[in-house]
């Protein structure tokens, strides 16, 4: 953005206590992501462009969040909640710093855009002192309205403290604002908290710039992008709006989906072309699909690299740590983590494939299970390439099986296998001919009615 550099400071101070939960609000998910993740992956970053987040006190757990988002973001404490605007100043060192732009954010909206962002630094640029999101509420109740009087942002008037004629107003506050990074300190410090709630109202700075002579205006939103969640059923409804915006997103970028509405998809999902998605399928955090992988029906996906022209499914379970090479066939109820599979393997037919390692065309029989855990520690496996497991086999970990080596079904193998040997762990088939006539004789002999007594 033009040279210019900015402050972003996320308000996530908040309790959450309507959303009956011991989870700080703000670490609560939609698609695959914490809110509060959400609102700093669009956060402006890179050089010039420093974060602060202010939040509650004993809210440990959200700064490690934000640590493992943004390693560069200053985080601050509000100990007591007096207001949005007592809550940005709890970042006042931050603000000292003297970025151009000083942008506030809240926590609790996930589906803000950066474009948002980028258009309310531009009116900054433009010589605002002060930029308002806003949006037309289809009902207004409970949020600030923007009063706006020729073209000019005259003043937000909070609900508690609305006249009735204020009251109709439908272009509301989103809570989001811009201010001119070098006024902004002198502004905040003149908010007072002479109101209903008795808070320090950040929406009480447009006056103040009026005051001062200055310049305040509103840039307008859709009510979709500006949703606050305060409960589990906005919640679910952020989903549902950001679920909508992913799958036809993935759509545009040419997946094809049989029934959109039944696919659960990522913000950071990634596709190549030509890919396939059936129906009931979910797709957590850090997963990408290569060209021409088709995901049959009832997947679930997670943490997963799928190589191209996979076919997966139908009913596979793909945890943390998977990567399929290309031409991989996964069939139905085939569980896999932190395995490696090359090039062209087969796992066709219920198997758990975990902690392991397999080699180029190798195939892994139906009802094979790698057991790599021993109640303590987990051991590796690993298949050489072109081995071939027969069905219902057990892989003790750590254990290797050389390349090109059959393993008879039904094997637990708990040695080294060594290269393109047989090896069969079962006990020797019984045969005695004829044995099931003879019992079957003896039977009936058995069952013959007993003569009467009389
Ligand atoms: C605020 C706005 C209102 C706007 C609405 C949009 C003010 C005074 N009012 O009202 O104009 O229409 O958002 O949703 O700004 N927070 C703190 N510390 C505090 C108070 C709040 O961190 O002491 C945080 C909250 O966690 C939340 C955000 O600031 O993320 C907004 O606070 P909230 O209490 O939800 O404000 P609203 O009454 O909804
Ligand atoms: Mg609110």
């Amino acid at each position: 953005m033009s040279g210019r550099t900015s402050l972003t400071i996320v308000l996530a101070a908040g309790e959450g206590t309507r959303m009956r939960s011991s989870l700080p609000k703000v670490l609560h998910q939609v698609a695959g992501q914490s809110l509060l993740g959400h609102v700093l992956e669009v956060a402006p970053h890179g050089e010039g462009n420093a974060l602060a987040v202010v939040v509650g006190p004993d809210h440990q757990a959200v700064i490690d969040e934000i640590k493992r988002l943004r390693p560069d973001a200053a985080t601050f404490v509000q100990r007591e909640r007096k207001g949005t605007a007592h809550a940005v100043l709890a970042a006042r060192e931050a603000i000292a710093n003297g970025a151009d732009d000083l942008v506030i954010a809240f926590g609790d909206t996930p589906l803000v855009t950066a474009d948002t962002f980028s258009r309310l630094r531009a009116a900054l640029a433009d010589g605002a002192t002060l930029a308002v999101l806003g949006f037309r509420a289809a009902d207004p109740t409970g949020y600030g309205r923007l009063l706006v009087e020729n073209g000019e942002l005259a003043a937000i008037r909070e609900q508690a403290d609305a006249s009735e004629e204020e009251c109709k107003v439908t272009l509301c506050n989103a809570g989001m604002m811009a201010f001119d990074g070098r006024a902004a300190l002198k502004i905040l410090e003149r908010i007072d908290a002479a109101n209903a709630k008795s808070e320090y109202y950040l929406t009480d700075a447009v006056g103040i710039v009026r005051e001062l002579g200055l310049h305040a205006t509103v840039i307008e939103t859709s009510e979709d992008e500006v949703r606050g969640i305060n409960t589990k059923a906005q919640l679910a409804e952020a989903e549902a709006v950001l679920q909508t915006q992913l799958r036809r997103a993935a759509m545009e970028a040419g997946v094809t989906m049989i029934a959109p509405e039944t696919v659960f998809l990522s913000r950071d999902t990634t596709f190549g072309r030509d890919v396939t998605i059936e129906p009931f399928v979910v797709i957590g955090p850090g997963v990408s699909i290569a060209d021409g992988a088709v995901i049959h029906s009832f997947c679930h996906i997670v943490q997963s690299a799928i190589g191209r022209n996979v076919s997966l499914g139908p009913y596979a379970r793909l945890r943390p740590g998977t990567s399929l090479g290309d031409g991989v066939k996964i069939g139905n109820f085939v569980e896999t983590k932190a395995a490696v599979l090359e090039t062209g393997v087969k796992v066709n037919h219920l198997s758990y494939v975990g902690d392991a390692h397999v080699g180029e065309k190798a195939n892994i029989g139906a009802g094979t299970i790698v057991c790599n855990y021993d109640g303590f520690d987990k051991h590796r496996t690993e298949v050489g390439p072109g081995a071939f497991v027969g069905s219902n086999s057990s892989l003790v970990a750590p254990v290797k099986v050389g390349a090109g080596s059959y393993i008879g079904s039904g094997s637990v193998i708990t040695r080294e296998v060594p290269e393109n040997a047989l090896v069969v762990e079962r006990s020797e088939q019984v045969v005695r001919p004829g044995w099931a006539e003879r019992f079957r004789a003896h039977k009936q002999q058995d069952r013959k009615p007993k003569p009467s007594k009389d």
